[in-house]
Parts: structure tokens; C-alpha cells; sequence
């Protein structure tokens, strides 16, 4: 069965009688009157049914606990649709806890990575009773052990391992492979037991984490993820005596950003989770553990777009055409941090056929700033408004105020309802935190 991150655009999206695009029954050129552009836009229903994919794909195998990665676009909004719809959180900061615990998360359903937390960072997790940290490094074991020691609680913590699994994705990216910043290394997981037992009473160890990647479209590297994780449990089980029973396979799941793209299904994923489970739970000879995994991409990227309007424009005298659009790197720093492709359409020019090749540039001070190369798209005009699909992962969540730009405003939309979830930055904000000592006045 095909899920909605096997497409490009969200499953609500249309043509209205005007010959614009909408979305979530939103005409995408009203949107852009009524609140200004650049705007992110978040179609509840896909959101929605792309959650529903992963609890059904999932169903024969109850003990899965799903947390969405909340790094791929983190707001009060957002942890509220989750709680709905059963799925726990991922979170990687004091800030995204801070921001789960503001929008009233049952923090228990939450789970802490990282591979460099702060005191405050874990204090503030362990203040908010966070459900499980997965531990990084041995410098973190012993920080952690104290910060619990000194609240007076006991911690469920998986540690995260390197699994030395390659996936074929952008460099930057890939986490599993074994020169990683991330997790142990299997040859030192038996010092941290050790530490673990004799030393850190506080930390209860109740499982392995790994994550192996993202923008995943192959299926047997999670199949040998659950090989190298399940090989590791039977080892620890017979050196140690210790029986693991809870495994967190990260997340990764791929989207499609352009005609290129073939991710798999949610189907497919689960399927081959499911069917691994079984292989090397009998292989090695251990009970099938408890589940996470933590999808992040796949759940909101495909659900959101992001909306610009058109300015200035250069021929190149035997060269390119650019068009320049309001935003740019600091709204989707992937085009040029990783080269990464969308597929471009003009919101108010839905039924018009004429092509030319174009490129469409950001309003940054920066050559690189360039958000999609040689596309093709009608005869772009001052003012039109052009939509970029698949940016509800990793674009809100990395934007940034270069340039003194202002963050832009998000909108989730639903049965012709648009609702604002993220204000847009105003001038005030942005120097809110500035400050001018007295010395300089
Ligand atoms: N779990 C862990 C421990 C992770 O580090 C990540 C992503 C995820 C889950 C979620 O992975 P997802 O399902 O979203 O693939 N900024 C990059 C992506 C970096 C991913 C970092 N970790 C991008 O824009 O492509």
C-alpha cells in the first residue's frame, strides 16, 4: 500500500476552479494575502495519516513505541497532534524538552538523545521525569549517574551503539557508520556495563539505541541493524548476565523530494522491522524486546510547503535565469548545506503550461544561496507565488535570523481552516537579546 511519503506533494492538495493550488481545502494565494510569505503551511491530514500508517503498519506487533523525531519541526502545536495520535517524542535538547513539557507532553512518553548533554540539560529532563535517556559516551554515564544520584532517582537509559552499518544517503546524514560522532563503539560496551553494575546505581540499563541515518530508502540496512543489535543482546546476556529488553532503532524512514526519489513505503518498513524481529530473535535465541522507533522526516515532510513570492529577476546575458523569491537559506538551509532538490510549482499558475528553465535564487548575501537550480517552471512574473514542496522536515527546525531576516510564520491548515502555529518574527524579537553595555552609549 502506497503512504503519503511515497509522494511529493500532501494528500489534500488540488487545483481549485481559480487555477490555484490548494491545499488542506486552502487556496495557497489567499494564504499568502492573508498572512504574508515566506510561509510554512502543514497539512493536518497528511500529518495525520501518515501517523495512522505507522500505528497500522505496526499493529501486529504491539510492542512498538513510536516517537516522532521532534528535531524535524518542533512546536507546542506539533506535540499536541502527536499526544492525539498516540506517539511519544524524541527529543535532543533542553530546549525541545522545555518546549514539550510548555505544551503539557506527558514527558514519561518522551525520550532524551544526544551525544553531548549538558548538566543542565539532563537535570532539566530529570526534573521534567522524562520516560528513558539513551546515553552516548562514557563522559555522559558518569554526568547522568550524578545528576540522578543527586535527585534521588533511578534512570532508564539505553545506550546508544555504533552498529558500523553504511546507509546509502548524503554524507552528513549518515550516523551508523562506525568513524561517527555518535554513540559507543561495540568493543566498549562491556566497560560501560561494568561502570553500569559496580558504580552507577542510579542508572537502570534497560536496553540498545542506534540510529543508523536518515533519508533512508533502503530496506536491509535496518534488517542488518537488528542483526547487529540483537547479536549485541545475546553476547551481553551470556558475558554479563543481563537480559536487555527494550531496543530503539532510530528513525530514517526516506520521502520523496523529486521525481528521483523512490522511498519505501511505511508498509515496507515495518515489514522488514517485523520480519528481522523474528529472524534473529530466534537466531539468537532471545525474547523479542519492546520497540522504539523514531521517525522524524517522514512524518512532517511531506505534509509541509513552503510558499515564497516572486521579486527581482536576472538574465544572465547567455546564461542563467534566476528568480529571486523573499526567503532563502535561512528558512531552508538543505538546498545549500546538502544540495537537496524539491519540486517547484507557481500556487497561481497551477493549469499554465508554459515551461522555461529557471533558478530560483534566496534574497541572502551569499552566492550558495540558491534554492532550486534549473528547474522548470511557467513564466515566472513579479509577485507570483511560488511553492516548494516537502519542507515540513528540517526547515523551520534549522532556520535561522542570517542576514537579520525574520523567521517565518507556520499555518496548519484542515478542511478549509488555517490556523497560525508559529507566529511570524517581528523586528522586536529580532533584538530582543541584544544588549548594549553601558561603555558603548
Ligand atoms: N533519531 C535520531 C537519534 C536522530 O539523530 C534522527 C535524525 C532521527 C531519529 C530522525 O531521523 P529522520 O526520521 O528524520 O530521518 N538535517 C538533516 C537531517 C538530520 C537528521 C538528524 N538525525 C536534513 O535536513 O536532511
Amino acid at each position: 500500500m502506497n503512504t503519503p511519503n511515497q509522494n511529493i506533494k500532501p494528500i489534500t492538495t488540488k487545483i481549485n476552479s481559480n487555477g490555484n493550488i490548494e491545499i488542506g481545502g486552502c487556496d495557497l494565494a489567499e494564504l499568502a494575502n492573508k498572512y504574508g510569505t515566506p510561509l510554512y503551511i502543514y497539512d493536518e491530514q497528511t500529518i495525520r495519516s501518515i501517523t495512522k500508517s505507522y500505528k497500522d503498519a505496526f499493529k501486529n506487533y504491539p510492542m512498538v513505541n513510536m516517537m516522532f523525531a521532534a528535531k524535524a519541526f518542533m512546536t507546542k502545536s506539533i506535540c499536541k497532534i502527536m499526544r492525539q495520535e498516540g506517539f511519544g517524542l524524541d527529543l535532543c535538547s533542553g530546549g525541545e524538552i522545555y518546549t514539550a513539557k510548555a505544551a503539557g507532553f506527558d514527558m514519561t512518553k518522551a525520550l532524551f538523545n544526544g551525544n553531548n548533554k549538558s548538566y543542565d540539560d539532563i537535570l532539566l529532563a530529570i526534573k521534567c521525569d522524562i520516560g528513558t535517556i539513551s546515553v552516548d559516551n562514557f563522559f555522559e554515564l558518569a554526568l547522568l549517574n550524578n545528576v540522578a544520584k543527586s535527585e534521588n532517582k533511578s534512570i532508564r537509559i539505553l545506550l546508544r551503539i555504533t552498529p558500523g552499518i553504511e546507509c546509502h544517503t548524503h554524507e552528513y546524514i549518515q550516523t551508523g557508520h562506525l568513524d561517527s560522532k555518535f554513540g559507543f563503539d561495540l568493543t566498549q560496551i562491556d566497560e560501560a556495563i561494568e561502570l553500569i553494575k559496580d558504580e552507577y546505581k542510579n542508572l537502570n540499563l534497560i536496553g540498545l539505541h542506534a540510529h543508523i541515518g536518515s533519508q533512508i530508502f533502503e530496506t536491509k540496512v535496518y534488517n542488518d541493524e537488528i542483526d547487529v543489535i540483537f547479536k549485541e543482546i545475546k553476547r551481553i546476556k551470556e558475558k554479563h548476565g543481563i537480559i536487555l529488553k527494550e531496543v530503539n532503532l532510530g528513525g530514517g524512514l526516506g520521502i520523496k523530494y523529486t521525481e528521483k526519489d523512490n522511498p519505501i513505503s511505511i508498509y515496507d518498513f515495518a515489514d522488514v522491522i517485523t520480519n528481522a524481529i523474528d529472524t534473529y530473535s530466534k537466531q539468537y535465541e532471545i525474547e523479542k524486546p519492546v520497540i522504539f522507533i523514531e521517525p522524524g522526516r517522514s512524518i512532517v515532510g511531506t505534509a509541509g510547503v513552503t510558499i515564497y513570492t516572486a521579486g527581482s529577476s536576472k538574465q544572465v546575458p547567455h546564461g542563467r535565469k534566476y528568480f529571486a523569491v523573499d526567503g532563502g537559506m535561512s528558512d531552508n538551509a538543505r538546498p545549500s548545506l546538502y544540495q537537496a532538490e524539491y519540486t517547484v510549482e507557481i500556487a497561481n499558475k497551477a493549469n499554465d503550461t508554459t515551461q522555461e528553465e529557471v533558478t530560483i535564487a534566496g534574497k541572502h548575501c551569499e552566492s550558495g544561496d540558491i534554492l532550486a537550480k534549473d528547474i522548470k517552471l511557467p513564466i515566472i512574473e513579479e509577485g507570483d507565488i511560488i511553492c516548494f514542496y516537502t519542507t515540513g522536515a528540517y526547515g523551520y527546525s534549522m532556520s535561522s535570523n542570517y542576514n537579520r531576516v525574520l523567521k517565518p510564520a507556520a499555518v496548519l491548515v484542515n478542511n478549509g481552516k488555517s490556523d497560525i502555529i508559529i507566529n511570524r518574527q517581528s523586528y522586536e524579537q529580532l533584538c530582543e537579546s541584544d544588549v548594549i553595555p553601558e561603555r558603548l552609549n
